[in-house]
């Protein structure tokens, strides 16, 4: 099955590994669509991949609804879409639930929003591609509500999976991977940040964007693939 000639939107698009995918889909072919919150993202990104840029905010409902019924159908949708802004660890005895619950709102609560009103538009082979993250299986101390937020990325994509047949839902459990959320991290510190999170995995590097996008591309265009979740986590997990 290939992208050549398809419609792919990637919600996330503008930056990170939602970038890489577009960059990607477009090599292979394809008419991309990146969409997001932020237009002065997404226009670069955009013009890279020479597809078009609209701009979506997956915690809008209505706003989703209203984009996939002017949309032209699309092939493929991919949502990397993540925010960074809210509070997503600390201690149990401290946690605000109104706070946890937000922290759903964009990954877990957009992405079924898009699944909701984009996934019925999509045709037989066609494919809907989820994100989470190793937190759903390495919790640490305080990540109780991100590790929870991740596995049900992970059940969701099952359970859509078969509600959507036979349109194809997966996901991709991205490791550390080299993109600007780590930016906030100055320079001089960066690099011996990665390497301590990365030195007992069994690929001990930080992953590229590129790397990332590879699964999303092949589930994509892997027609008989569905329900699944792929780790691209440098081996991680088995890493001790
Ligand atoms: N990088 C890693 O190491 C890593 C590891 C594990 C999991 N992940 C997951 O992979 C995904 C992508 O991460 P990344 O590193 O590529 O981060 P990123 O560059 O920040 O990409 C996330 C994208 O989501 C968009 N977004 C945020 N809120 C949105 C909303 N309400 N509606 C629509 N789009 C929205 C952002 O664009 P706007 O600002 O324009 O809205 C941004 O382009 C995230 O879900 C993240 O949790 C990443």
């Amino acid at each position: 099955m290939s992208l050549d000639g398809k419609r792919v939107l990637v919600v996330g698009g503008g930056s990170g590994i939602g970038l890489a995918v577009a960059q990607g889909a477009a090599k292979a072919g394809a008419s991309v669509t990146v969409a997001s919150t932020n237009l002065d993202k997404l226009k670069p990104a955009a013009a890279d991949v020479g597809g078009e840029a609209a701009v979506l905010d997956v915690t809008d409902e209505a706003a989703v609804e209203a984009f996939f019924a002017a949309a032209r159908p699309f092939d493929h949708i991919v949502t990397t879409a993540g925010d960074w802004g809210r509070p997503r660890g600390g201690a149990l005895a401290d946690l605000d639930l109104q706070a946890a619950a937000d922290v759903f709102k964009v990954r877990f609560w957009g992405a079924l929003a898009v699944a909701k009103h984009g996934g019925p538009r999509l045709p037989t082979g066609g494919s809907l591609t989820l994100t989470d993250g190793m937190i759903a299986h390495r919790p640490s101390k305080g990540s109780a509500v991100s590790t929870a937020m991740a596995g049900a990325i992970e059940h969701l994509t099952r359970a859509l999976a078969v509600e959507l047949a036979p349109a194809r839902v997966n996901c991709v459990c991205p490791g550390l991977i080299r993109t600007g959320i780590w930016d906030s991290i100055p320079d001089e510190r960066r690099q011996a940040t990665f390497e301590r999170m990365t030195s007992r995995q069994l690929v001990p590097r930080v992953g590229e964007p590129d790397e990332a996008a590879a699964a999303y591309l092949f589930l994509m265009t892997s027609g008989y693939t569905t329900g699944q979740v792929i780790q691209v986590e440098g081996g991680s997990a088995l890493g001790g």
